[in-house]
């Protein structure tokens, strides 16, 4: 009779297989991703209209977007995650693979990749909700979730770090953004063991140099991005969204932009508040006016 307790898993049947890709997909299309997005947050710096023009370049896909979001983000980072975690949980069978690396970096690999899924959760619905469905979006944005507008880029970004005393969000966003930035750097210098690219101590101390350059680069943009959307105040977001508006308009005329209000903000939203408060200020002081 045979003893099925000691068979191998399917996952340790295919180990060799299954490492290779879980390394590839955190490079291409996760690593890379992650590079393309954070330059473009940090495009925001120059102003909202360099920042809005790529959020259109961005979603002009239209209604391929969520098919090239699934099949290029979301579900390899499902698969990432699911094996790193899987790989953390029996992080023994690992002895001996990475013998040149250090036990610090090793381990700080998993607690940035622990760190990295509870961010991602939180930065996905927070901004972009998960689904676009219409009634998603709008169930969830009475929790302060899914409050990117890709049409009024800038200013939605603004706000929705400013949600929860605007200390909440930018603590989360730059633990998460640097676990992140340390991840994939570290992941890129233990990637070239898993490749065979880097193997003597000479090869690898040269890949550590490399790797120290592009974490210090990437490390900048990180924090770019980061300040891009958290030092304006709502007030700035008032005076972004009025940029906004006038390029989706001129969009809309020209036929460079699809018309589709979904992606603009909404009457419930904070900034409708924001702006209807300026204007009945300046009603009443038109008002009282005649009277002084
Ligand atoms: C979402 C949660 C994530 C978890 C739980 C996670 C987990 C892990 C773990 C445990 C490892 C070590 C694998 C090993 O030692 O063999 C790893 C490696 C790696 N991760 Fe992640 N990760 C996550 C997200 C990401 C993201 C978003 C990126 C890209 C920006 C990324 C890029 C990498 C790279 C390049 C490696 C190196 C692969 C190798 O050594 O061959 N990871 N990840
Ligand atoms: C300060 C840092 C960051 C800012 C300001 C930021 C901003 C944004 C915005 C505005 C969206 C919504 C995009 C849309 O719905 O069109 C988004 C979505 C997303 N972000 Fe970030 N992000 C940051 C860091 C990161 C990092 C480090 C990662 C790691 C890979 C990441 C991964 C994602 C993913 C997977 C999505 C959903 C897919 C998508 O919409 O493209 N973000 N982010």
């Amino acid at each position: 009779m045979s003893d099925s307790s000691h068979e191998p898993s399917f996952f340790l049947k295919h180990e060799f297989a299954i490492r290779r890709l879980h390394s590839l997909l955190g490079i291409i299309p996760l690593g890379l991703y992650m590079v393309v997005h954070l330059t473009t947050n940090a495009s925001l710096l120059n102003g909202p209209e360099t920042f809005q023009r790529a959020v259109y370049l961005i979603h002009s896909p239209g209604k391929l977007l969520p098919l090239i979001e699934w099949g290029f983000i979301f579900l390899p980072l499902i698969f990432h995650a699911g094996i790193g975690i899987w790989i953390t949980k029996n992080a023994h069978l690992n002895s001996g693979k990475y013998q040149f690396t250090s036990n610090r970096r090793y381990s700080w690999q998993r607690w940035t990749g622990i760190i990295a899924l509870v961010y991602l959760f939180l930065h996905i619905m927070h901004l972009h909700g998960g689904f676009h469905a219409e009634w998603w979006l709008a169930a969830i944005d009475r929790f302060g979730l899914g409050q990117f507008r890709p049409y009024n880029a800038g200013s939605s970004l603004v706000l929705a770090m400013n949600l929860g005393y605007g200390i909440v969000w930018p603590v989360i966003y730059l633990l998460g953004v640097l676990s992140l930035v340390y991840h994939f750097i570290n992941g890129l210098w233990t990637a070239g063991i898993t490749w065979g690219l880097w193997i003597s101590p000479q090869a690898q101390a040269r890949a550590t140099k490399v790797c120290v350059v592009l974490g210090a680069i990437l490390t900048v943009i990180s924090l770019s991005a980061w300040a891009a959307a958290v030092f304006p105040s709502d007030a700035d977001a008032v005076e972004m969204r009025a940029v906004e508006d006038r390029m989706y308009e001129a969009g809309v005329e020209s036929g460079m932009v699809p018309e589709m209000e979904e992606k603009r903000w909404h009457d419930s939203s904070e900034i409708e508040e924001e702006i209807e408060i300026e204007e009945n200020v300046q009603v009443s002081r038109g008002q009282e006016a005649p009277a002084a």
